[in-house]
């Protein structure tokens, strides 16, 4: 099927060369660096465009519909053109895009947010999840006085430059002169003084951990944890890890910055609250914007007040011309709002029972083959072992197999991330996750068969 709307291409009735995202890709290189804008969703020989989405649907150029597990990288909880976002966005597009001036619409997705997770008391936005991660960062080192910040290896918080050392680390360069991880750099040009100061954790040995921080804490302004860090391979943070970084920050004086860009989604009040962290500084993004640019940094109203530029100069001034744009704004509201109790529990649950369905398939199957997760995010492993840290999962376990994996689940109807993790979305029934369950084996099977 070819698309009706995508202009002339296949006018003359001839067999085209190309398909129209192949020719959009050709059109794309010659205005942008290696045609692509976005690294995390490039996969060769090159993506599919997108034309249209409609709930967990999407259309590409060439006219293939596709279950979208992707869905903008876990950012829209209720799929594509959700009806209560797309009416509130064409209400207030009409009434002007940004202003340089409050609105009132700000101050009710504030209160959304802060109404649903008590432990967030203030919020102030930006533009994306690498801004909110910067923002805490900033937040961190003005509240202590200090500048180093501890990471865990592996970890993804967006492409601010600290937060890049140690994120994609290899077996050649993870372990540092001293024995703990390396703060490798993952630009060239990374300013040393920063490598010097950034501090790796390993996500898998809360024990190691413990003893980096003993060594180590009282230099640091604050810790970036993401309890279900998907670059980590999507395993949930163990509960003896959260008792060593609570224990660490309180002792040192250490801001604990839990970044739920993707996390805020899995609870009702944040995925602080389902581990039991008392973070400083929450960093947000993704599902708060209802599919629109967002960002945030939430907390408690005590450290938030670094952020108060209204009695002299702030300790962060965190602004942005387009912050708090009213789309923004009203999309993200839309969005939480539909995103209650009941929705919250209600995909998760199917979540759960995806990934546990699906990995007693591959075991009756005898694959070699697992999906991490919780709730409603998954991602796939082609290996039976038992996961921990980014470590296992470096080299990629089935390296190519993985690839193969996605190209086949791509073929069959399925998007998913270039390393085969997933989002559930709010208009997806058991239809769907046993539809995905299905492909998700038949796939792996091929893949290593
Ligand atoms: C955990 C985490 N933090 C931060 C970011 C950066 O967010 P953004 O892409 O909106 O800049 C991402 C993006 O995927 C993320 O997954």
């Amino acid at each position: 099927m070819v698309a009706d709307n995508v202009g002339g291409l296949n006018d003359t009735g001839l067999e085209l060369p190309l398909t129209h995202s192949g020719a959009a890709f050709m059109r794309a290189q010659k205005v942008i660096p290696g045609g692509s804008m976005r690294p995390s969703s490039w996969f060769p020989p090159h993506p599919p465009y997108a034309l249209r989405g409609q709930g967990c649907w999407l259309t590409d150029l060439d006219g293939n519909r596709v279950l979208d597990c992707s869905n903008n990288f876990f950012s829209l909880v209720h799929g594509h053109a959700f009806p209560p976002v797309v009416e509130a966005v064409r209400e207030a597009v009409g009434q002007g895009t940004a202003f340089g001036l409050p609105t009132p619409s700000e101050i009710a997705l504030a209160e959304a947010i802060t109404g649903r997770a008590p432990h967030l008391e203030r919020v102030r936005f930006c533009n994306s999840g690498t801004e909110a991660v910067m923002y805490a960062v900033k937040g961190a080192r003005a509240l202590t006085g200090r500048s180093a910040i501890a990471k865990f290896e592996g970890a993804y918080h967006g492409t601010y430059d600290v937060m890049e050392l140690g994120y994609e680390s290899s077996p050649e360069n993870w372990d540092g002169p001293d024995g703990d991880p390396a703060a490798t750099p993952y630009v060239r040009g990374t300013p040393p003084g920063l490598i010097a100061e950034t501090v790796i954790l390993p996500y898998g040995d809360p024990a190691r951990c413990a003893d980096i921080l003993r060594r180590k804490g009282r230099t640091l302004a604050g810790i970036v944890f993401d309890p279900l860090a998907s670059r980590i391979g999507m395993i949930p943070a163990s509960a003896a890890l959260v008792e060593v970084l609570q224990e660490a920050c309180a002792r040192d004086g250490i801001m604990l910055i839990c970044d739920e860009v993707i996390g805020f989604r899995m609870a009702h009040a944040g995925a602080h609250s389902l581990f039991g962290l008392k973070p400083d500084l929450v960093a947000l993004g993704k599902v708060i914007g209802g599919g629109l640019p967002a960002g945030g940094v939430a907390g408690p109203a005590a450290r938030m007040a670094v952020y108060d530029h209204t009695h002299g100069k702030p300790g962060v001034a965190l602004g942005g011309t387009f912050s708090a744009n009213p789309l923004t704004m009203v999309a993200g509201k839309a969005t939480l709002d539909a995103y209650d109790e009941a929705a919250v529990s209600r995909l998760n649950a199917l979540g759960d029972a995806f990934r546990e369905a699906t990995n007693a398939a591959f075991r009756a199957a005898g694959l070699e083959a697992q999906l991490t997760g919780m709730g409603g995010l998954f991602r796939l492993h082609l290996t039976g072992r038992v996961l921990r840290d980014f470590r296992d999962i470096t080299p990629t376990p089935g390296g190519e197999a993985l690839a193969r994996v996605q190209a086949a689940l791509l073929a069959s109807g399925v998007l998913v991330t270039p390393n085969v993790s997933g989002a559930l979305s709010t208009p997806m029934t058991e239809a769907e996750t046993t539809l995905l369950g299905r492909l998700m084996v038949d796939c792996v099977a091929e893949a290593l068969g």
